[in-house]
């Protein structure tokens, strides 16, 4: 029996990741989190012992023990319990991306200390992972990963002036939380992922490409210095990563459907508008500075989506704020976890005085 710790549990991955283990005979859930939601009921309906709703997610990890840690909290929150399953060699299945983009050399270090296994539950980089495995390192020319284009694909700068939150939470193929929808609205998630990508797969930015898939069959690919190129396709549904990274590397059967090619789907690709979505190419700035600029990132991506979901900031606003934090920040690297969180918390105040005035 796999026991796994399940962070973030009343979210949308966390939803999903308990229909997976309760599917799974070989999966139990030993502790639940939350931010702070009751999970009471939860708890009980599962006969699960150790639960927490906020504080430090490493002391729910120091009782509960868990052979795997499914850390699915969003935000930088979710950083100390990233590093816990590190840093112990405990499997970490990652969803919450903005731990590894925050915290990427200090991620790095306690991955080489830990010696466990760290599965991506993105599934863009579930879907690189997979092309890669047993692939030797130098005959990989590049990593694709690709982007829906969100709910508005094909607008120009101008049409996005007005656009509410509620347009901005219409995501034409996932059903996610707020957050990492109003990241894909501004294609910052796929800047996150670039740095996710960069961080996990360890190639140079200029191999990393973003291209955009509008019916998010294709999840990634990679192609190899031989000409050829690997793809994983599947239809949206964020079972399949969960389930992928919870069973490694048993790939578990699961009652979703299989593709139906003859019915005659087609695959569109196309390039990003980088104009229109300056975030995506701002995470590309931020990566390639390094230090703490990915972290800046991040932190002044959350301040900013907060206030756009809060209504204090217009859509547009968001890329402006981020910019404004990443010119302001130094971006010195961080030699531990304490600077890396005054690296944070700084970015986080360089953001807020990038917000316009009420
Ligand atoms: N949703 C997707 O399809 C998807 C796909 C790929 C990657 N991801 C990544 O997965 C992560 C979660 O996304 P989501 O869409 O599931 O978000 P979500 O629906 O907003 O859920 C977030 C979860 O995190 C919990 N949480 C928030 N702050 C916390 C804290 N300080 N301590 C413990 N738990 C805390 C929330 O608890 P409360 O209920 O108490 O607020 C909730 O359970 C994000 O990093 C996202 O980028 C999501």
């Amino acid at each position: 029996m796999r026991r796994i710790a399940l962070l973030g549990a009343t979210g949308s991955i966390g939803k999903q990741a308990i229909a997976v283990v309760d599917a799974a005979p070989d999966l139990e859930l030993c502790a639940l989190a939350s931010g702070s939601s009751d999970l009471g009921k939860l708890a009980e309906s599962h006969g699960v012992e150790h639960v927490q709703t906020g504080g430090d997610l490493t002391e729910l990890l120091e009782r509960a023990e868990p052979d795997v840690v499914l850390n699915a909290v969003v935000g930088f929150a979710g950083i100390g319990a990233t590093l816990w399953a590190l840093e112990r060699g405990i499997t970490l299945a990652l969803a919450n991306k903005e731990s590894l983009v925050a915290a990427g050399d200090l991620a790095l270090a306690a991955r080489e200390r830990g010696g466990g296994l760290l599965l991506p539950v993105d599934s863009e980089h579930s879907a690189v992972f997979q092309c890669l495995e047993r692939s030797a390192r130098e005959s990989v020319e590049s990593i694709v990963l690709t982007a829906s284009g969100g709910p508005f694909r094909g607008r120009s700068r101008e049409e996005l002036a007005d656009v509410t939150v509620e347009d901005a939470l219409a995501h034409p193929t996932w059903n996610m939380g707020p957050k990492i929808t109003v990241d894909s609205a501004t294609l910052a998630n796929k800047g996150l992922e670039l740095i996710e990508a960069h961080v996990l797969f360890g190639l140079h930015y200029d191999r990393l490409e973003v291209v955009v898939q509008p019916s998010s069959i294709v999840h990634g690919l990679v192609r190899f210095r031989d000409g050829a190129a690997l793809a994983h396709l599947g239809y949206p549904d964020m079972q399949v990563p969960i389930s992928w990274a919870l069973t490694y590397p048993a790939r578990a059967a699961t009652d979703l459907p299989q593709l139906d090619l003859a019915s005659g789907l087609t695959l569109e690709f196309a390039a990003p508008d980088l104009e229109t979505f300056p975030l995506l190419a701002l995470a590309r700035r931020a990566g390639e500075l390094g230090g703490t600029h990915p972290c800046v990132y991040n932190a002044a991506n959350e301040t900013a989506v907060a206030a756009f979901l809060e209504g204090r900031l217009p859509f547009l606003g968001i890329a402006d704020v981020v910019e404004a934090a990443l010119d302001g920040a130094d971006g010195a690297p961080a030699r531990d976890l304490d600077e890396l969180v005054e690296a944070d918390a700084e970015a986080r105040r360089l953001a807020e005085q990038g917000m316009p005035v009420a």
